[in-house]
């Protein structure tokens, strides 16, 4: 089975990344064939600077394996190293009905938030495509955001079949955890680099984490009275970092009452803190090792590109190039 997802070098990872689409990728790299890449280019979408873009994607790299991405299971590389992948979204674009593109949300959520509307953007979800069918990919883990973009996915990868011949593209299976399809952020809407409402999960400091868990907004409730547990953002934020019975504890202290908001702050805090603290400490080994670092996207790249060239060949071939 294979098992493929990337990620934009587009700032640091929030709890939303990690809990949504890093952890998931991890756990899955024990139960197949794992793939895992930087999206650089489509991070060209929204990010201009050249220097930021680099520093970016080595930020991305170096938390992901301090996160736990381990080379030995995983093929990790930056995507414009296999640039099959461009090849690929060229091809895909001649089979994609430009009504799949106009239905996307991503666009116009990308265009509300003040991305520029490019070419490259409206385009963004074949591009993707490309990524996931380049390498023949089964399960392709990501959080809720992201299910359109593999439906039409789905849907290329189904017309091309149709155009060109049964079984040429393996069709994907989006894989969404209900715990962590959307992580709320600070205001309750979705956490995202875009709302300013997240919470990386290296902060710089412990006092920075602290201040932020602290900003989760959350009713008027005073502290004696009974708070209701179902749909609290505190709830769901605590339910990524603790155990079931500290949920399940959280919860009846709720129901109970005679405790405030700031208490249970102070146990998520807590919980991510260390949650995070084992790899906060790899992360700071990581940062002294660039060969390391440089070595393990070499060796990727070089792996995820013997995959790539043969399923081009195949679609090459396929479409008469
Ligand atoms: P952002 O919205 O912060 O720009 P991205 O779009 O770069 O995040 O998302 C990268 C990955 O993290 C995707 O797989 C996406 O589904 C997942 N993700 C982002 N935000 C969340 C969230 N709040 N909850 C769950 N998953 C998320
Ligand atoms: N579009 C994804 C995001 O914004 C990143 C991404 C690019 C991706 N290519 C992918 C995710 C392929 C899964 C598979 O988060």
């Amino acid at each position: 089975m294979r098992i493929l997802s990337g990620i934009q070098p587009s700032g640091r990872p929030h709890l939303g990344n990690y809990f949504g689409m890093m952890q998931p990728s991890i756990l899955l790299q024990e139960q197949g064939d794992a793939f895992y890449f930087i999206a650089d280019y489509h991070a060209l979408t929204s990010t201009h600077d050249p220097e930021v873009l680099r520093q970016n994607v080595r930020d991305l790299a170096i938390d992901f394996l301090a996160c736990g991405l381990d080379p030995e299971k995983s093929t990790f590389w930056v995507q414009s190293d296999v640039p099959e992948v461009t090849e690929l979204a060229w091809i895909l674009s001649c089979v994609t009905p430009m009504g799949f593109l106009e239905r996307c949300v991503s666009y116009k959520d990308k265009i509300a938030q003040g991305i520029s509307p490019s070419h490259g953007l409206f385009a963004y979800p074949v591009l993707q495509a490309a990524d996931i069918l380049l390498f023949d990919s089964n399960v392709v883990p990501v959080g809720k955001d992201q299910k359109q973009h593999l439906e039409l996915t789905r849907d290329v990868a189904s017309k091309f079949n149709d155009r060109y011949g049964e079984d040429l593209l393996v069709i994907p299976e989006p894989q969404i955890r209900e715990v962590a399809a959307t992580v709320p952020g600070l205001d309750g809407r979705k956490m995202s680099k875009s709302y300013d409402n997240s919470i990386e999960i290296f902060e710089e400091t412990e006092k920075k984490l602290r201040k932020k868990v602290m900003k989760i907004v959350t009713d008027t409730t005073a502290v004696e009275d009974p708070k209701d547990p179902t749909d609290s953002y505190l709830i769901q934020l605590y339910s990524l970092v603790a155990t079931p019975e500290e949920v399940a504890e959280m919860e009846d202290s709720f129901r109970a009452g005679g405790t405030g908001y700031g208490h249970y702050k102070q146990q998520i805090f807590e919980g991510i803190r260390d949650h995070f603290a084992p790899m906060r400490e790899k992360r700071e080994k990581l940062v002294e090792d660039s060969a390391y670092v440089d070595g393990v996207l070499e060796d990727g790249a070089r792996k995820a590109r013997a995959k790539a060239r043969e399923v081009i060949d195949r679609v090459r071939n396929a479409v008469g190039c």
